[in-house]
C-alpha cells in the first residue's frame, strides 16, 4: 500500500525539534530544549536535589479525583489490547505518579526526601499561545517537611531557575498565595459547605481574570459571596503567618524583589492544601511560566491512607519558557557555536586509511571530530569543515622522510606543522598550539 509521507504531519499541537542551523524560525531548536534542560538540571542540583523518572503511561485511575476535573477532560487515555484490557492514560503531569513512588519507597530514604525530573507531559488542550499538547516541564518536589522553610527553599530554587537562564526581578513574578487563607474566607461564609463545594469555589477563584465579572459574580452567589466581597479579600493581600515567614525568608536570600502576595493564585489542581503560588512574566504577554504549592495529602489519598507525608513543589513549563527567553534576546545563539574540534581534510586519497588511524586517536582523546566519507574535491571538504564549525582542520602530507601532519586554525588561518612517528601509536597533543601567544 502506497503512503503519501508528505500528507502524514505531525498531530496539532505536537512538537519537532531540530538541528541547528534552523531552516525557519517557527520550529524548535533541539539546542535550545538541550540548553534549557542543562540549566533545570544544573539549579536543582545545586540545590541537593536528585533525578528520578516514571512510566509516561499510568492507570487512569492514578489521574480521576486527584488531580481535579480540568485535567482529567484533557486526558489521552485508552483501553489496552487483549482480554484483561485496562483504562490508561499518557501522564498529563508528574505529580501523582511521583506521590505513589513516594509512598512504595519513602521509608528507604532520608528525609527530606529532594528530588527533580523533566518528563515529557501529554494534556488534549485547546491550543493556543503558550499551550500545546505535549511540553516538558521541570519537576522538583520536596517530602517530609512542613514548614515555611521547604516553601521558602523551593521557591528560591524557582527564581534561581530562572535566573540562570538570564531572567531577572525586571523580567517575572512570583504571585504568592495560600489555599489556607482562602479555605479560612470561604468558610467563614458556608461553615456547613462540603469540601467538593470548596473545590467548586476555588475553581471560580482560579478562573476569576479568565472570566466575566457579572458570570463570576453569579456563580459566587451559589456560596453567599459577591464578585465585590472577593475582590476586597484580593486587594487587602493580608499574608498569613506562614506566608510572612516565607516572605521573610526569601528577604534574607535578597530575593524580596521576585516575590509578592497575591490571591487571585489559587491553583486549579484538586489536591494542593497550603501555600500556592504561579510564576508570570512581568508584562503579562504570557500565560504562567510556572506553577506549583503544598500537597500535604496527596501521598495519604494515593496511598489509600497508608503513608502520610507532606509535600511541595512546583511545574516548569518548555514552551512559554522558551518564548519568553527568545523575546528577551536571551537564548543563545547556537548557530555559532563551534560543534567540532577537528575537521580530517583527505587532501591526497591515498591517505585515507592514514587519517583515519589519527582520526580514531583523537576521538579516543575525546575529541569531536569529523571527515568526508568519500573522496571529494580539497575545496569541497574545506566548505564542510566551515559548515561543522570546526575549530580547526587537520591533514596528512607524504613527505621524503615519512608523514607531516598540517594544522589550520578556523578562526584566523594561522597554520602550524608537526611530524609523525608512524611506527608508534599517535598521542597527539591537542590543541597544537594553546593561543596566539605560543606562537
Ligand atoms: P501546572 O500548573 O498544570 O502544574 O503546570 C505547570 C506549568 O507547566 C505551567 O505553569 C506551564 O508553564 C506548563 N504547562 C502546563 N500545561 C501546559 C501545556 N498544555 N502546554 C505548555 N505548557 C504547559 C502541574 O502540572 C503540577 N503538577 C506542578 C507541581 C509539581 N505541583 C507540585 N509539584
Amino acid at each position: 500500500m502506497q503512503s503519501d509521507a508528505k500528507s502524514i504531519r505531525p498531530l496539532k499541537g505536537f512538537r519537532e525539534f531540530l538541528p541547528e542551523p534552523l531552516p525557519n524560525s517557527d520550529v524548535w531548536s533541539m539546542a535550545a530544549r538541550n540548553y534549557v534542560f542543562s540549566k533545570w538540571r544544573k539549579t536543582a542540583i545545586q540545590y541537593g536535589f536528585a533525578e528520578f523518572d516514571a512510566p509516561p503511561v499510568e492507570p487512569l485511575d492514578l489521574y480521576r479525583l486527584k488531580s481535579g476535573d480540568e485535567i482529567v477532560e484533557q486526558l489521552y487515555h485508552f483501553e489496552t489490547k487483549g482480554e484483561k484490557g485496562s483504562a490508561v492514560a499518557l501522564r498529563p503531569e508528574m505529580t501523582p505518579s511521583l506521590a505513589r513512588m513516594i509512598s512504595d519507597y519513602e521509608r528507604g530514604y532520608s528525609k527530606p526526601i529532594k528530588w527533580f525530573s523533566i518528563p515529557q507531559l501529554f494534556r488534549y488542550e485547546r491550543q493556543q499561545k503558550g499551550r500545546k499538547r505535549e511540553h516538558f516541564q521541570l519537576n522538583v518536589d520536596l517530602f517530609g517537611e512542613s514548614g515555611a522553610g521547604a516553601d521558602s527553599e523551593v521557591i528560591a530554587l524557582l527564581i534561581d531557575t530562572l535566573k540562570s537562564l538570564g531572567l531577572g526581578s525586571d523580567d517575572f513574578v512570583i504571585r504568592l498565595s495560600s489555599r489556607q487563607a482562602w479555605e479560612q474566607f470561604f468558610s467563614s461564609k458556608n461553615p456547613q459547605a462540603t469540601s467538593a463545594d470548596q473545590y467548586s469555589f476555588f475553581q471560580i477563584i482560579d478562573k476569576l481574570e479568565r472570566t466575566d465579572p457579572t458570570e463570576s459574580n453569579n456563580k459566587l452567589q451559589a456560596f453567599q459571596l459577591t464578585l465585590d466581597e472577593v475582590q476586597s479579600f484580593i486587594d487587602a493581600a493580608n499574608p498569613t503567618e506562614e506566608l510572612e515567614e516565607i516572605l521573610a525568608q526569601l528577604k534574607a536570600r535578597g530575593l524580596s524583589d521576585f516575590v509578592k502576595i497575591d490571591y487571585r493564585i489559587i491553583r486549579g489542581l484538586a489536591y494542593y492544601t497550603g501555600v500556592v503560588f504561579e510564576a508570570f512574566d512581568r508584562k503579562g504577554n504570557h500565560r504562567a511560566i510556572a506553577g506549583g504549592g503544598r500537597y500535604d495529602e496527596l501521598v495519604s489519598l494515593i496511598s489509600g491512607g497508608k503513608v502520610k507525608i507532606a509535600g511541595l513543589g512546583f511545574g516548569m513549563g518548555d514552551v512559554v519558557l522558551c518564548d519568553l527567553l527568545r523575546e528577551r534576546g536571551l537564548m543563545p545563539d547556537f548557530q555559532s557555536e563551534s560543534r567540532l574540534d577537528v575537521f580530517a581534510l583527505i587532501e591526497d586519497a591515498g591517505l585515507r586509511n592514514e587519517t583515519l588511524k589519527l582520526v580514531q586517536s583523537f576521538r579516543n582523546q575525546g575529541l569531536r571530530v569529523e571527515f568526508c566519507l568519500s573522496d571529494l574535491k580539497p575545496q569541497k571538504q574545506f566548505k564542510k569543515a566551515l559548515e561543522s564549525r570546526a575549530n580547526w582542520t587537520t591533514r596528512l602530507e607524504k613527505t621524503e622522510t615519512g608523514l607531516d601532519l598540517i594544522w589550520k586554525r578556523m578562526e584566523d588561518r594561522f597554520e602550524t606543522r608537526q611530524s609523525l612517528d608512524e611506527s608508534v601509536e599517535w598521542n597527539i597533543a591537542f590543541p597544537p598550539v594553546q593561543s596566539q601567544t605560543d606562537l
